[in-house]
């Protein structure tokens, strides 16, 4: 690889590492487990749509601006925003985006490991075959055997989480670049099989159709919340990680142009997997809304009679996993690079931190309230918030002039048209959805 580390502050400077770590950030649990259910949950199509909405209307411009932040700051994202609000004169307080997108990268870890874990387990079961030539009541309950054997679950989060420590360990670009060049070219061969496997035994028009006919009377104000949340968190928004990735960018890559192109694979893995997971539910005769289970109650069902299921279904969730682990990796870097700026080692801050996630695993474990709490407060409420208050700053306190030296490779017509939205239908979009769905909470 052709990355190096200056002597203050590590840079990628091969610009398809910051690619494929930024890309291997969004591409997560959120595109193959998480969305496929919420969109199921919530009706198919018109949620689908909603979702690309809020990508292009708020995430993408806000992905913009954050990566333009940390790579005009070139720190973690606390001392990138303290750097920042020097430079625009403005005041510190704005720091407090980093703070929370550090604590918000924690938080997500603390029960993301532990479906990271799930994901482990079910290489395991398919690898050995456990599931296959069940009758799928055997199949689905023994999830919820799993489900209950926390000793089991303990032991994958506990792997899981040293193996994330272990690259993140390794440093910015002996750790993170060289896994992501690894896992991530991997992780696209895995689902493009996944997809042709799923189309030669799977109901493929049905899940189209599932996926892509609207029905709008499914939506509510909650399931806009949900899709909104759900942007900001497959693009891993508003909470530092692009942020923190954005300082090892190289300084003549185009930010808009490296934007659009991660925004779009994010968006294209999620759809592709939505493309191949709900024609196996569907050929399988299973209910497409069934809830955080789907990916492991209903996949195995479908692979269980399958030809060549265990092989498949090794391969699928073999691709969950590595998934998972590109994006447990920028979810504890925020934190990381920040205590390093702060005087600790690597190593120590690495160990603390995974141990503080590997805590929070635990109490998910034991807890569903815990884990749901933490998802639903990071996703639908912390992210949004730091994105909102991220387009802000960038829209109306950073200045024109200054942001424009940053945001290189349009001209200025494309230019004008990001500004302008950042500034107006962004802010306005996360608000018009947070009022809808505040009121929604108290009318019900
Ligand atoms: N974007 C990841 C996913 O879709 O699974 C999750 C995530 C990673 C969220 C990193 C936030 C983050 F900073």
């Amino acid at each position: 690889m052709s990355d190096s580390q200056t002597s203050s502050h590590p840079i990628w400077t091969n610009r398809w590492t910051y690619i494929l770590a930024t890309t291997g950030a969004a591409v997560g649990l959120g595109n193959i487990w998480k969305f496929p259910y919420i969109a199921g949950e919530n009706g198919g199509g018109a949620f689908v749509l909603m979702y690309l909405l809020c990508i292009l209307l708020l995430g993408l411009p806000i992905l913009i601006a954050e990566v333009m932040l940390g790579r005009k700051g070139r720190a973690n994202p606390v001392h990138a925003m303290l750097a920042q609000a020097k430079n625009a004169g403005v005041s510190k307080g704005w720091s407090f985006i980093g703070i929370m997108g550090v604590a918000a990268g924690i938080m997500i870890l603390m029960y993301y490991s532990v479906v990271a874990g799930w994901s482990l387990e079910y290489v395991f079961q398919s690898a050995t075959s456990n599931y296959m030539g069940k009758t799928p009541t055997d199949v689905a309950a023994g999830f919820g055997v799993f489900a209950e054997d926390t000793t089991r679950q303990l032991i994958w989060h506990s792997l899981f989480i040293s193996v994330t420590a272990f690259i993140v360990g390794l440093g910015v670009t002996r750790g993170i670049g060289n896994a992501v060049n690894i896992l991530m070219p991997i992780l696209f061969l895995l689902l493009l099989m996944l997809l042709w496997y799923a189309y030669q035994n799977g109901e493929f028009m049905r899940g189209l159709t599932f996926m892509f006919s609207a029905d709008f009377s499914k939506l509510t104000g909650q399931s806009l919340l949900t899709a909104m949340g759900h942007a900001f968190f497959t693009l891993s928004l508003g909470m530092g990680t692009i942020m923190v990735y954005g300082s090892y960018m190289p300084e003549n890559q185009s930010i808009p142009g490296a934007s659009v192109t991660v925004a779009f694979l994010d968006t294209l893995i999620a759809l592709i997997a939505g493309m191949a997971i709900f024609p196996l539910v569907f050929a399988s005769g299973l209910a497409p809304g069934s809830g955080p289970g789907l990916l492991f109650e209903t996949l195995p069902i479908a692979f269980s009679d399958m030809w060549g299921g265990a092989f498949f279904g090794t391969g699928f969730f073999i691709l969950v996993s590595i998934a998972a682990l590109s994006s447990s990796i920028s979810l504890i870097e925020p934190g990381i690079a920040w205590l390093e700026k702060l005087g600790i080692t690597r190593i120590a801050a690495t160990v603390g931190l995974a141990l503080l996630c590997w805590l929070g695993g635990v109490a998910s474990i034991f807890s569903s309230e815990v884990f749901d709490t933490l998802d639903f407060i990071t996703a639908n409420i912390m992210l949004p918030l730091g994105g909102l208050l991220i387009a802000i700053f960038v829209g109306w306190r950073l200045g024109y002039t200054r942001v424009r030296k940053e945001v290189t490779g349009v001209n200025n017509g494309l230019f004008n048209v990001w500004f302008v939205v950042l500034r107006f239908i962004t802010p306005i979009g996360v608000i018009v959805v947070f009022y809808e769905s505040i009121k929604g909470l108290f009318a019900a």
